[in-house]
This record gives structure tokens, sequence and C-alpha cells, in this order.
């Protein structure tokens, strides 16, 4: 009886703590077109983290080097947001890096190691709430066969927003999934919008609207409710399952452009259509909130790799098509064109293994074509 009303009382706690997020979720757009200095952070991470997330720096220096000389851009690296770290401070993101953080624009991030089991929330997961980065942005294209697909997920709610505070009763443990109209709102809006400016005419809402019957069942009837004010798109609702399945089949493939999905499905389905594209190695990843974004590779920290003592010939790709996407955010298209060009026709190629160039050679020419 006591561990029941425990349960209870914590669950109230977290109902009332998600009633106060939703308070807080309206915030001003940052323009980056009139915005006088763009500060952008650069976090290592662990694992391979500091090996790519170093050359995509310099790539970043070179292309931004005028504009660091004029001041319009500040490029700093953030320490501290270490796995040794986190645990020795038992915070996710331990409050001086936080504090930091937050005085900048945009992030350019390595992946952070996420301990097993335990409480330690994941930095990434940390990252999106403190920032309220709503707006997970992936995206995978392979010309040659017809696929162009974006992918918006919500970045912020489902099971992530309390996937480190479930509770546990004798013989039993339970998670929480949240979904609120704001934040389905915000999502949809992100999508369509981006849709609309890019003249895709196809948007997928992916959900298991039949079996999470309230979670799933309010994204999809908000999507559509968003989808009003976009005439001219079609809009199809299609359940995770089958999609995972559909992206697979070549004779649906290009049919495919904007999909719309909850946080941990569009988790779980970046990987996969990333893998389609080429591995997980080679996609980028935008967290984008009104007021601040961070860009990131969407791939671990590969410790296997640096335990095999590989981790020099990391493949950068990844963070380097984040890095492309941050400055496209901040509105620097012509530099993100730049570093878009001289990785698609880079003489060195990088493989992940001892076949191929180490990640420092493999940006070294990058840096010669910039
Ligand atoms: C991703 C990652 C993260 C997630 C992890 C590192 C917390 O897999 O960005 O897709 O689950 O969202
Ligand atoms: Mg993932």
């Amino acid at each position: 009886m006591k561990e029941l009303n425990n349960a209870c009382e914590a669950f109230r706690t977290l109902l009332q703590e998600q009633l106060a997020r939703i308070e807080n979720m309206n915030c001003e757009k940052t323009d980056f077109s009139t915005k006088k200095t763009v500060t952008i952070g650069v976090i290592d991470g662990d694992g391979i983290g500091p090996i790519i997330t170093k050359q995509a720096a310099r790539v970043l220096e070179k292309l931004l080097a005028d504009e660091v000389a004029a001041g319009s851009v500040v490029i700093k690296q953030i320490e501290g947001l270490t796995i040794e770290n986190r645990l020795a401070k038992n915070q996710p993101i331990p409050d001086d890096v936080l504090a930091e953080i937050k005085m900048c624009d945009v992030l350019l991030k390595g992946p952070t190691t996420t301990p097993h089991g335990g409480t330690m929330e994941s930095a990434n997961v940390a990252m999106r709430r403190e920032l309220d980065l709503y707006a997970n942005v992936r995206p995978v294209s392979i010309p040659e066969k017809n696929i162009d697909w974006m992918f918006y997920r919500e970045n912020t709610e489902g099971e992530y927003v309390l996937g480190s505070r479930g509770v546990e009763l004798p013989g039993m443990a339970v998670d929480f999934k949240v979904t609120t109209d704001l934040g389905t709102r915000r999502i949809a809006r992100a999508a369509f919008d981006y849709a609309k400016q890019n003249g895709k005419n196809h948007v997928s809402i992916v959900t298991k609207a039949n079996i999470m019957k309230k979670t799933d069942g309010k994204f999809t009837a908000i999507c559509h409710e968003i989808a009003k004010d976009y005439p001219g798109i079609e809009v199809e609702d299609y359940y995770i399952d089958i999609m995972t399945a559909n992206l697979l089949k070549e004779s649906l493939q290009s049919k495919f452009k904007v999909i719309l999905l909850p946080n941990l499905y569009g988790d779980i389905i970046t990987d996969e259509a990333a893998q389609i594209q080429g591995g997980v190695g080679t996609a980028g990843s935008a967290n984008i909130g009104d007021r601040y974004a961070m860009f990131e590779a969407i791939h671990g920290s590969a410790p296997r790799m640096i335990e095999r003592g590989m981790g020099d010939y990391a493949n950068p790709d990844s963070i380097l098509k984040a890095a492309a996407m941050l400055l496209r955010h901040i509105c620097r298209g012509e530099a993100a064109q730049k570093l878009e060009n001289a990785m698609a026709t880079c003489p060195v190629k990088i493989t992940g293994g001892t076949d191929g160039a180490t990640c420092a050679q493999y940006a070294d020419a990058l840096m010669e074509m910039l």
C-alpha cells in the first residue's frame, strides 16, 4: 500500500511538472538573418566524439574565418560535457557547462555516451529539454534512387521526456509517454512549413495510434488539424511498423518526402533511413528550437571503435553534414554549399576502416577544397 501511494505521489509530481513545462513552451524565435553576432559552441563529446568534432570545427573555422575576424561569428570550445565529468558531478549536463551553453546561439556537438541502466539521463535528452529543441530534423537522400526524405521527429516529448523518471512497484516497472497539444502543434507546423517552403507535396504522419490511443491518437489528430492550413500537400497516415517496411520497398521509396513522427519512432526509423543511405555515419541531425539549435551526428560515441584502437579512422561525414545544416540555419547558405560540394567531390575517401583515410587526412583534403 505504501509503495502504491508513493508511486501515485510520484505520478502527481510528474504531471504537475509537465503542466508547468507546457506553460513555458512559447519563446521568441532567434532571427539569424539580422543577428549581429552569432555564437557557435563546439562540444567534443565522448569516444570518437573529440576526433570527428575537432575536424568539423576546423572546417567551420575555415569557412567562417572572415566572419570570425570581423566579429560577426564567435566560435568557442565548451569543455566538460564528458561522461567522466557528468558522472563525477552526477548531472547529465553539469550546471557550469549548461550556463556556458546557454550563452551560445547554436551548438556543434559530438556524440556523448549514455550509461546503461542507473538513473543518469542522456546528455542529449537533457540538452533537448533544457534548450527546448523540439524539432529533430534529419535529411536522407539518395539521388540515384530518387530518395529525398526529410524526417521531422518530435524531440522533447513522447517516451523521452520522462524516460529516466519511471516508477517501480514490487514486481513491476512503469514508464510514461507524454504528448501535448502545443508540443505536437509546433513540430507539425515546422514539418508543414518545411514542406511548403521546399515544394514538397507529401507529408506522412507516422504513429502507432491503433495501440497508443491517447498519445499517438492526439499526435495524429493535431497533425491533421495543422495540415488544413497547407492545401495542396497530400497527407497520409502510416503506422510505424509498416513504415519501417515501406522505407525498404523500392516502389514506394520515392513517394515519401516529409515524414512527421513522435520522438521514439523518429529515433528508430531515422537510423534505418540512414542505413539505407549508406550507414548511420552518413547522416547529419539538427535539433532545432525557437531560441537555440544543436547540430550533431546521428550516431553514438562508438566506444568499441576506440577499444579496437580504430578511433582515428572514424568517419566525420555525419557531423560534417550537421555542420552544413548549422551553417544553413544561421543563414550562411553559401558556406554550407561549399562544404557539401567539397564532401561530394573529395578525392580522399574515408571508409571507417584502415582501407580508407584517417579522419584527419580526409579533413585535410576537404580543407584544401574550401
Ligand atoms: C539520437 C540518439 C539519441 C536518442 C540518444 C543518444 C539519446 O540515438 O539522437 O537518435 O535516442 O535520441
Ligand atoms: Mg537514435
